[in-house]
């Protein structure tokens, strides 16, 4: 039986810093509101006009993991693709990242989990690897926020919150049982998938609705905060005890947790429950605000550069949101 290890990270966020005073010259709000609420300080928002977009900024992180993984482009067997803010309604993000690193014609797979994208995609590239069809595989978590958020006060509940970002993983095949993806558990439940929604952009409602009615709210993220921050603690506590009593491990095991980056308040409640010091958890919101389904990887990667993972260390990734989806990762890094 094969296991799967990441040899390769990278990241990519666009050069545009927006911090919170700069938001609050586009609506009301304040610095205090957001850092007491959620953490953030600033965020990265691509430049209109630049021309980025999920896919461009997720190929850029994937060279940075290829090269660093010591493969080339040639040696990448399949593509996993997480975003919510894909380029076109279709095709996905995964195709486009394989003509833009001009890659064989290998399959390509995006996944549509939101927040918790990033781990669904490991998951999918997990099971591939360890029954043996792919040996290397490419996962991507990217997102463009900004270009399709409400930035005014009417959606500043949810507008502060988003940046744009792109984080990537080299997913390969190893033989040592002992070191590289442990587990992952994954769950949906989806009578709660308008708490946090974007109904808009669909073919189901689009042409008849949105056509003559510019102003239509729903082209716009809704989110109902604290209904979704209640959830988020309660299933974050959930998934790390199931992911970690499933390798028959306990919180002490835990060397580092990764969470995504929803709002720094949640981390810091997982922490507390589970009584983990600071340099157990990896935060890195302050900098980037929610970058979905890139988040995680952004931090799993910004960690790793920082020296904060070291060989044989225990890692946690775990991740809530729209859908509602959650999940956590294991790794014996
Ligand atoms: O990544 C996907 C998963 N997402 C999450 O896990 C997010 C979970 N939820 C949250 O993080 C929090 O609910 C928020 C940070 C989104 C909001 O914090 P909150 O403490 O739940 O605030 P609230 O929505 O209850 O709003 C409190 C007040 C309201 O004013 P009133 O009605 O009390 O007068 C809002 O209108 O704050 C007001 N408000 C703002 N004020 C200044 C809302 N947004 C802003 C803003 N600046 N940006």
């Amino acid at each position: 039986m094969y296991t799967s290890k990441i040899i390769g990270l990278g990241h990519f966020v666009p050069d545009n810093i927006v911090t919170n005073d700069d938001l609050s010259k586009l609506m009301d709000t304040n610095d205090e509101w957001i850092q007491e609420r959620t953490g953030i300080k600033e965020r990265r928002w691509i430049k209109e006009g630049s021309g980025e977009t999920s896919s461009s900024m997720g190929a850029k992180a994937a060279k940075i993991a290829i090269e660093r993984s010591g493969l080339t482009k040639d040696d990448i067997d399949f593509i996993v693709f997480a975003t919510l803010s894909p380029d076109m309604y279709f095709p996905g993000c995964g195709v486009q990242v394989q003509d833009l690193l001009d890659m064989p014609t290998i399959g390509a797979l995006d996944v549509r989990n939101q927040c918790s994208g990033f781990i669904y995609a490991l998951s999918v590239a997990d099971q591939f690897i360890k029954t043996g069809m792919y040996k290397n595989i490419l996962v991507i978590g990217s997102e463009y926020h900004s270009g399709g958020l409400d930035i005014s006060t009417r959606g500043r509940g949810v507008s502060v919150i988003f940046g744009d970002g792109a984080g990537a993983a080299i997913l390969s095949r190893s033989e040592d049982a002992t070191k590289g993806i442990l587990s992952t558990h994954l769950h949906s439940e989806g009578k709660h998938a308008r708490e946090l929604v974007v109904e808009g952009p669909s073919i189901a409602r689009w042409v008849p609705e949105y056509k003559n009615n510019p102003d239509d709210l729903s082209y716009y993220p809704y989110m109902n905060g604290t209904f979704v921050f209640k959830n988020a603690v309660v299933r974050f506590s959930e998934v790390i005890m199931e992911g970690l009593q499933a390798n028959n491990l306990g919180v002490e095991d835990l060397d580092m947790f990764i969470p995504h980056q929803a709002n720094l308040r949640i981390s810091q409640f997982v922490q507390r429950k589970f009584k983990l010091r600071d340099d157990q958890v990896f935060n890195n919101i302050q900098k980037y605000g929610n970058t979905t389904a890139a988040s995680i990887i952004i931090a799993l990667t910004e960690a790793w550069e920082q020296k904060k993972i070291k060989d044989g260390d225990l890692v946690v990734l775990a991740a809530f949101g729209s859908g509602f989806t959650w999940g956590s990762v294991i790794i014996r890094w």
